[in-house]
């Protein structure tokens, strides 16, 4: 009764509740806005902070006007189809320090055009379909990843403006050919354009199985060739050694012409 004596008396109490409460339903509301797990601030832009915060994935309900957006030292294992598509601001994206093992191929699709950054470093990221990354414009770092130099990791990277950096970056883990096994992308890259390796290896197989055919034949000529000989010098020993009563002399003379 006394309280709203209170309310009655001075108006204005009522009014600063009021107030207070749409403030409260304000706060709740942005709050409710700011991923869990995750700090939003917003100065010239809005900064999307979750770092840190024991994330298994990347949360569903980001902000559409996050322009930075960090969710580097979580426990992150994928980079699913469409994830940012609604970030149409997105201009810095970290996901370094995660244990993310699988980017799916339209993984950066609708933010593509804004992206300037893109630090994808420590992770467990063996390789990629060829077009994840194929329309993206800015810088990106991929160090720290236990590559697979191959071909399609060569395509993957092949339109991107800072390729060269990345390359030198990327250190392969496994590859297609095994002395690149340790290398630098770049110079593994440098040493063989790692697209052409299948055609060069079936030239290669070709010109080994020709090879050993051909051998194979000229063997077997040569013996065939000596073992003749060798029949024919046995025979002409026999003949040499039988009485000389037994052969006609011109027999003998005909023997040592053709010989
Ligand atoms: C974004 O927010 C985080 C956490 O509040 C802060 O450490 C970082 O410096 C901010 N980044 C920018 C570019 O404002
Ligand atoms: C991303 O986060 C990692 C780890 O916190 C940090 O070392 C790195 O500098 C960040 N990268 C960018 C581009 O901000």
């Amino acid at each position: 009764m006394k309280l709203m004596d209170l309310f009655l008396a001075r108006p204005s109490s009522m009014h600063f509740l009021l107030q207070s409460l749409v403030f409260l339903v304000l706060c709740f509301h942005s709050a409710s806005m700011c991923p869990k797990g995750c700090m939003c601030s917003h100065v010239s832009s809005l900064n999307v902070s979750c770092s840190n915060a024991n994330l298994k994935e990347i949360p569903k309900d980001l902000p559409p006007e996050t322009a930075l957006l960090y969710l580097d030292s979580n426990q992150i294992r994928s980079v699913p189809n469409e994830i940012f598509k609604d970030l149409h601001q997105l201009k810095v994206l970290n996901l370094s320090k995660n244990v993310i093992e699988s980017i799916e191929e339209q993984a950066f699709k609708g933010v593509a055009d804004t992206l300037q950054t893109l630090d994808l470093s420590n992770n467990k990221i063996k390789s990629v379909h060829k077009d994840t990354f194929s329309k993206l414009k800015g810088r990106a770092q991929f160090s720290d990843n236990p590559w697979h130099c191959d071909c399609t990791l060569q395509q993957a990277l092949h339109g991107m403006p800072s390729n060269h950096e990345i390359a030198t970056n990327i250190i392969c883990e496994t590859a297609a050919l095994k002395e690149h096994t340790g290398k630098s992308l770049i110079s593994a890259a440098n040493e063989a354009d790692l697209c052409n390796l299948s055609k060069k290896t079936t030239d290669v197989a070709m010109l080994v199985t020709m090879f050993g055919w051909f051998t194979m034949v000229i063997s077997y000529v040569v013996y065939y060739v000596r073992q003749n000989q060798e029949d024919a010098r046995r025979h002409l020993e026999y003949l040499k050694s039988l009485p000389s009563k037994q052969r006609k002399p011109e027999e003998s003379d005909d023997i040592s012409t053709v010989l």
